[in-house]
């Protein structure tokens, strides 16, 4: 009887150490954390489009790589990605307008984000917004000139949004007026003007994320992931896909603890 015990835990070891050793499950694999070659390493809820599986992250979460940057690209504009916390779900991204050589800097062709919500939320506690002011009917005072983009070949002028000349500002600048917004991180006492901008602008600013918690399952030796047909939250292991945790369930340690 002990002897069966003992070819039953030989098989089963031998069972673990092949699994371990030469099948580690595609998927888990294909979910280990890659980086576009700027040392930001992305995993969970995040994937690289090409690179990792659409399963190891999120709907949403998809980034691109361009010239070893890391682009997160939003309905309205794309983003180049400074940095991730993934212990606290933050992301540092900078509008990827202004990375590449331009040689107009015209804050005026960005749009507005309209973040969703359920994904990305624009933290407004750190960030404030930075105003275009473009398309003016009338003449705007020379009293305002330090606003006036001097980056732009056209008319425009740039603001943060508490700033006390706001009303002013787009008042004289008349009806028809083309106003967008960017948000941006402000030190404090900064005062941003059409001279010095594309400091701000270069810091980029932070986003939180909404997805599962990964403590749970990364503790246990798994990768998170997403299994898009099912729409729901994996913990991918070695050897296969789980529902929260690598760790055996109830069943299998009851089994265990029988044998021996
Ligand atoms: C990315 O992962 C590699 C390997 O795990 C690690 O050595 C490196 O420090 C990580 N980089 C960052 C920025 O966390
Ligand atoms: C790629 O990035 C490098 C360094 O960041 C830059 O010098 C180069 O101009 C970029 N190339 C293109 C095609 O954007
Ligand atoms: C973002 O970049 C991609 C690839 O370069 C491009 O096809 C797309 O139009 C860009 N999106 C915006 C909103 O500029
Ligand atoms: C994230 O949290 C883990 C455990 O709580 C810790 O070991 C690790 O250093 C933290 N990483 C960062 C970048 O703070
Ligand atoms: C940007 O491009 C212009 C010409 O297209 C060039 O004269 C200038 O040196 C470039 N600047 C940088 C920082 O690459
Ligand atoms: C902003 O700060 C308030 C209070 O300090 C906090 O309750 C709120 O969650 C913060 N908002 C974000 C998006 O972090
Ligand atoms: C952040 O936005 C929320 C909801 O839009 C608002 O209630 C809160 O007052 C804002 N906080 C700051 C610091 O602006
Ligand atoms: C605006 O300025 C231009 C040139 O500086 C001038 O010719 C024009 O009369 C001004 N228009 C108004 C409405 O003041
Ligand atoms: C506000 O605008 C008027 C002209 O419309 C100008 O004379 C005045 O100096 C402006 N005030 C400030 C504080 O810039
Ligand atoms: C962009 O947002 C600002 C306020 O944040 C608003 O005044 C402006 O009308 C918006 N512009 C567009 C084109 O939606
Ligand atoms: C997603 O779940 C379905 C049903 O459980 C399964 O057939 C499929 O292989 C899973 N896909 C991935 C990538 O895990």
């Amino acid at each position: 009887m002990k002897k069966q015990y003992s070819t039953i835990l030989l098989f089963f070891s031998f069972f673990f150490l092949f699994n371990y050793s030469f099948s580690l499950d595609p998927i888990f694999e294909s979910c280990v954390p890659k980086d576009c070659g700027d040392g930001i390493n992305i995993s969970y809820p995040f994937f690289i489009h090409d690179i990792q599986d659409p399963n190891c992250g999120y709907p949403g979460f998809e980034l691109h790589c361009n010239n070893r940057s890391t682009i997160l690209q939003l309905p309205e504009s794309n983003f180049t990605v400074k940095h991730i916390d993934y212990n606290i779900s933050r992301i540092r991204i900078q509008s990827s307008m202004f990375t590449s050589n331009r040689t107009d800097h015209c804050l005026s062709s960005i749009r507005n984000i309209t973040s969703d919500p359920n994904r990305f939320m624009i933290d407004n506690n750190t960030t404030t917004k930075l105003y275009s002011i473009s398309s003016c009917s009338s003449n705007v005072s020379r009293v305002l000139e330090k606003y006036r983009n001097r980056l732009c070949e056209n008319e425009e002028y740039v603001m943060v949004k508490d700033d006390m000349n706001f009303k002013n500002l787009t008042d004289g600048c008349g009806r028809g007026g083309k106003i967008v917004a960017m948000p941006v991180e402000l030190g404090g006492g900064e005062v941003v003007d059409g001279g010095n901008y594309m400091e701000v602008v270069e810091k980029g600013f932070v986003m939180r994320w909404h997805a599962a918690d990964c403590g749970v399952c990364e503790r246990s030796g798994g990768r998170c992931g997403f299994n898009r047909t099912v729409f729901q939250f994996r913990c991918l292991c070695p050897d296969r896909p789980h529902m929260v945790s690598c760790k055996p369930g109830k069943i299998f340690q009851f089994l265990l603890y029988c044998m021996h």
